[in-house]
C-alpha cells in the first residue's frame, strides 16, 4: 500500500510516498481502505524528529483518517463491510490502509465528503475532551479558545456553540477573526492588536471565563490566569508560544484555578474508546445532522504531501488541510 514516511527527519523534502505492506489486523481492530487523512501540527513535529510516535504505534504519519471497512478481526462484532468510518489513530493515517481499534471509530455522516470525514476525528475529539470532559464547560458557561482559526479552534467553536456555551477566540488577522465569528464565536480577538485578557474581562463584566483552551503555552500563561474566573480551568494542549512561563502562584491559590495538561495521542485505546463513546452520546445527533462539520482549508493528493505540510506550516490555513488518498 502507498504510505507516507520520513525515514530521515527534516523539512518537507524528507517526506516520501513509499510502498509498505498493509498492517496486520489485531484483536479488536478493523481495516479501513483509506480515502482521506487530515493533517495535524503533530505531523509536522514528527517529521522534524521532535515528536516521535508512542511506543507500538505505526511510524507512518497521520493521526486521523476516513475510509471504508474492508476487514475486521474475528472478535469484532457487527463489522459492516463497506461502511464509511472515520478514525482516530496514534499513527498510520497517511496510507491506503489503516488498522484501527474498534473503539476509535466513528460513523461518517451521509452528508460528509470523505475529505471532511478524514479531517474530523483528531480535532473534534481533542476539542471535546479538553473543553468538556477535562474543562467541564457547560451550557451557559464561557470558553476562551486560542488558535480559533485552526483545526482544533474551528471544531471548538462549533462544539461550544452546540452545547449552548459562549465562546470567545483569538486569531491572527481581522479576516480570520471575521471567519471565526461567522462560525459562531461570540467574540473574536485579533491578538496582534488587542489585549485578549482585557477584551474577555470587559465582555464578562470582569467575571472572567470558565475554561481556557490553550494551544500557545508559555507566553500566554500569565494572561490566561488573569482571564479565568474563580475555579476556572486552563487546559493546555499545545506549546506554540513556548514551553516555559512564569506563574504567580498566589493568583492560582486565590482564584482556586486548575491547570490541566492534556495529550490525546498517547492515551490508551480503552480511554480513547471512552472519549469517542462519550462524544457520540453527547454530540452524535449534531454530527449526523451536519451541525458539526469540519472547515476544510485545502485538499492535496497524497503525492503532494510535501505541499500539504507547507500549507499547514505557513500559518495561512483556516481550518483543516487534508490529504486525498484512495
Ligand atoms: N494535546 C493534544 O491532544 C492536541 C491534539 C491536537 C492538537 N494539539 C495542538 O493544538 C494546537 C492547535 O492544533 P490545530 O490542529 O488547530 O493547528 P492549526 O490548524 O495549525 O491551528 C493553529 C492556529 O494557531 C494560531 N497560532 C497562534 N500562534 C501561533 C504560532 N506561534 N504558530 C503557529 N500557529 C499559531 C494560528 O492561527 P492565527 O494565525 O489565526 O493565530 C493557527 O491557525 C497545535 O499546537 C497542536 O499541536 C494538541
Amino acid at each position: 500500500m502507498k504510505s507516507v514516511v520520513c525515514s530521515v527527519h527534516g523539512d518537507e523534502n524528507v517526506l516520501r510516498v513509499e510502498e509498505r505492506p498493509a498492517p496486520d489486523l489485531k484483536p479488536g481492530s478493523i481495516r479501513l481502505a483509506v480515502g482521506a487523512a487530515g493533517l495535524n501540527r503533530a505531523d509536522l513535529l514528527q517529521r522534524q524528529g521532535l515528536y516521535p510516535p508512542p511506543s507500538g504505534a505505526s511510524d507512518i504519519l497521520g493521526l486521523e483518517c476516513a475510509g471504508s471497512v474492508v476487514d475486521a478481526a474475528p472478535d469484532v462484532a457487527d463489522p459492516v463491510s463497506g461502511a464509511r468510518m472515520m478514525a482516530l489513530v496514534a499513527g498510520g493515517g497517511y496510507a491506503e490502509e489503516a488498522v484501527v481499534d474498534r473503539g476509535s471509530l466513528l460513523p461518517v455522516p451521509e452528508i460528509f465528503s470523505i475529505e471532511e470525514a478524514g479531517a474530523f476525528p483528531e480535532v473534534y475529539l481533542t476539542a471535546y475532551l479538553n473543553l468538556f470532559m477535562l474543562g467541564g464547560l457547560s451550557a451557559g458557561g464561557t470558553a476562551l479558545v486560542h488558535g480559533g482559526s485552526g483545526g482544533v479552534g474551528t471544531a471548538a467553536i462549533q462544539l461550544a456553540q452546540e452545547a449552548g456555551a459562549r465562546v470567545f477566540v483569538t486569531a491572527g488577522t481581522d479576516d480570520r477573526c471575521r471567519r471565526c465569528s461567522e462560525l459562531g464565536a461570540e467574540i473574536a480577538i485579533n491578538y496582534r492588536d488587542r489585549d485578549f485578557a482585557g477584551v474577555c474581562l470587559e465582555a464578562t463584566g470582569d467575571r472572567g471565563v470558565d475554561v481556557v483552551l490553550d494551544c500557545i503555552g508559555g507566553s500566554y500563561l500569565g494572561k490566561n490566569l488573569t482571564v479565568l474566573t474563580t475555579e476556572g480551568r486552563l487546559v493546555v494542549i499545545g506549546l506554540m508560544g513556548g514551553t516555559t512561563g512564569e506563574l504567580d502562584l498566589r493568583r492560582l491559590l486565590s482564584k482556586r484555578v486548575r491547570i490541566i495538561g492534556s495529550t490525546l495521542r498517547a492515551l490508551s485505546p480503552a480511554r480513547k474508546a471512552e472519549i469517542v463513546s462519550s462524544f457520540l452520546d453527547r454530540f452524535g445527533d449534531a454530527l449526523q445532522a451536519g451541525r458539526l462539520r469540519p472547515v476544510i482549508d485545502s485538499v492535496y493528493p497524497i503525492e503532494r504531501v510535501a505541499d500539504a505540510h507547507r500549507r499547514l506550516a505557513s500559518g495561512e490555513a483556516f481550518g483543516k488541510v487534508v490529504l486525498r488518498i484512495g
